[in-house]
């Protein structure tokens, strides 16, 4: 027998820490319901304190997911609380999250509090949350570089103000599988009441070492693993759902543990997190880069016609990755295209489905073969870039070799159509974002512009990442088109239509 561990996914909250993750509520709902689809346990959908725009997020996720557990992000005081209690209400599982540093650096310069006084704030903190909520995970936070006898008090007298899930988090990805497998079994022997919690872990990948850390905690005990979709998250990130979840699948021989997450579904929340916040999938990241399952020297190929184990420790298809099937062409009919949606895991409302439709009838008059990637991308498309007060009506283009690139742009702003023109020697795109800025004036400036093709061949569509910031703040939106000019300038009307909602 297996025992089950915890998967507690914090993409909508360590992730969207990550500069340039910002996410609007639309978007932050899709992944909610995708990770509802795949089996996640706990899902922390933000940090309600934070501002309205994240307590909306965690209400409307808190009213909509019935099966995982929705909790929220609060830091040691009152009125954190209140209000992540406040945000998490509706949910037919909900939980708090708060934390408070233990580690004598955090302490002595950012909290300027003492030891007794930390005690204190812990048992009203957690007393408090436990009194509106049943579910209160409490996190030590910088756990890794904290002295051990302050940790474990601290820990035990969570437990005992009403913590039910201890999170052991290496807030700065410090630590490494030795020392923090010792960790876990030091707060084991040492913590008199750890018996009426679950231990946790939370891990930074600053080296790189998030997964493997997070997998020696589970070996020491650990029944709660907190991870990300593509590991995204504070600056190098967090350790990687899909990971850990294969990890302990593929290794259930060595690990004698289990997750109750669907793995199949890992393909498509990565590319869904990936789209939404524009930040690409590394192409030889484990599990779901562009060449995780693809075998190039011939040694390897020979071997896999052979056998496909002598190279390969788990199948394309049990990520989801099966075959991209050619799917429908432009003789398709409404029934046909929604049942393919179905397939992929799509339940979209009658008018996203038929906006859906219409983009691809337009795609199939471009492009001959329609695969799950292009239905992928141009729905994720339509359901991301909602509100939409700036439009792309048409974009016209000349440019080669020695002129400078020249295009006439118009937009619909609201109701009305603008136009203007833009020369630019410094090419087409170049000439594009000028020309928006002359109709769209704004402040932000351009951080990121990159292109991916979504499929194979020459008629793949591209789908084209714009980041804009603004006040410090980063905003990321794509856009997709069979032309990559137009992709790109549907990418920063899109980014401009965020910036404009936020
Ligand atoms: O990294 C960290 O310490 C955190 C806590 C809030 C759990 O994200
Ligand atoms: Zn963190």
């Amino acid at each position: 027998m297996k025992e089950k561990v915890i998967i507690f996914d914090t993409t909508l909250r360590d992730g969207e820490q990550a500069p340039g993750a910002t996410m609007n509520l639309e978007e932050k709902l899709l992944i909610a319901k995708t990770l509802e689809k795949m089996g996640v346990d706990v899902i922390e959908a933000g940090f309600p304190a934070a501002s309205n725009g994240d307590f909306e997020a965690v209400n409307q996720i808190a009213k909509t997911i019935k099966n995982s557990v929705i909790c929220g992000l609060a830091r040691a005081k009152k009125s954190d609380i209140e209000r992540t209690a406040e945000a998490i209400k509706p949910a037919a599982k909900g939980r708090i999250h708060t934390f408070l540093a233990t580690s004598a650096i955090h302490m002595q310069y950012k909290l300027k509090m003492d030891e007794s006084q930390i005690l204190s704030a812990i048992s009203d903190s957690v007393a408090l949350a436990r009194n509106l909520c049943d579910q209160v995970d409490w996190s030590p936070e910088d756990a890794t570089r904290s002295k051990h006898d302050f940790l474990f008090k601290a820990i035990e007298t969570a437990i005992k103000s009403g913590a039910n899930t201890i999170n052991i988090p290496d807030t700065v990805g410090y630590t490494t599988p030795d020392e923090y497998f010792a960790l876990i079994k030091a707060i084991k022997n040492n913590v008199v009441n750890i018996d009426k919690a679950v231990i946790s872990t939370h891990c930074h990948n600053d080296l790189g070492l998030a997964v493997a850390n997070s997998l020696a905690a589970m070996q020491a005990g650990a029944r709660q693993i907190e991870c990300t979709i593509n590991g995204i998250g504070e600056r190098a990130g967090n350790a990687a759902l899909e990971e850990i979840v294969m990890a302990i699948k593929t290794r259930g021989d060595f690990y004698r543990m289990s997750t109750d997450i669907d793995t199949t579904m890992i393909t498509r929340i990565s590319k869904l997190v990936s789209s939404i916040t524009g930040f690409a999938v590394q192409y030889n990241k484990a599990i779901v880069g562009a060449n995780a399952f693809a075998h190039e020297s011939g040694i390897h190929q020979d071997g896999m016609l052979k056998n496909r184990e002598t190279y390969e420790i788990m199948t394309p298809s049990s990520i989801g990755l099966d075959k991209t099937s050619l799917v429908l062409g432009k003789l398709s009919g409404r029934a046909a295209f929604k049942d393919k949606l179905q397939q992929i895991g799509y339940d979209l409302s009658d008018e996203k489905l038929s906006e859906a439709f219409q983009k691809f009838k337009d795609l199939a008059d471009k492009k001959k073969e329609i695969l799950d990637e292009d239905i992928i991308s141009l729905v994720d498309d339509s359901l991301t870039n909602q509100q939409a007060h700036y439009q792309l009506v048409s974009l016209d283009i000349k440019c080669g070799t020695f002129d400078a690139a020249a295009i006439n742009l118009k937009i619909k702003i609201d109701n009305e159509i603008v136009e203007t023109n833009f020369a630019s020697k410094d090419g087409p795109v170049d000439a594009i974002f000028n020309a928006i800025k002359k109709l769209i004036p704004h402040e932000a400036i351009l951080d990121l512009y990159q292109v991916n093709a979504v499929t194979a061949g020459t008629d793949a569509q591209a789908t084209t990442t714009v980041r804009l910031k603004r006040n410090n703040r980063i905003f990321s939106a794509n856009g997709s088109s069979t032309d990559v000019l137009v992709a790109s300038a549907l990418a920063y009307i899109n980014c401009l239509n965020k910036l404009k909602n936020n």
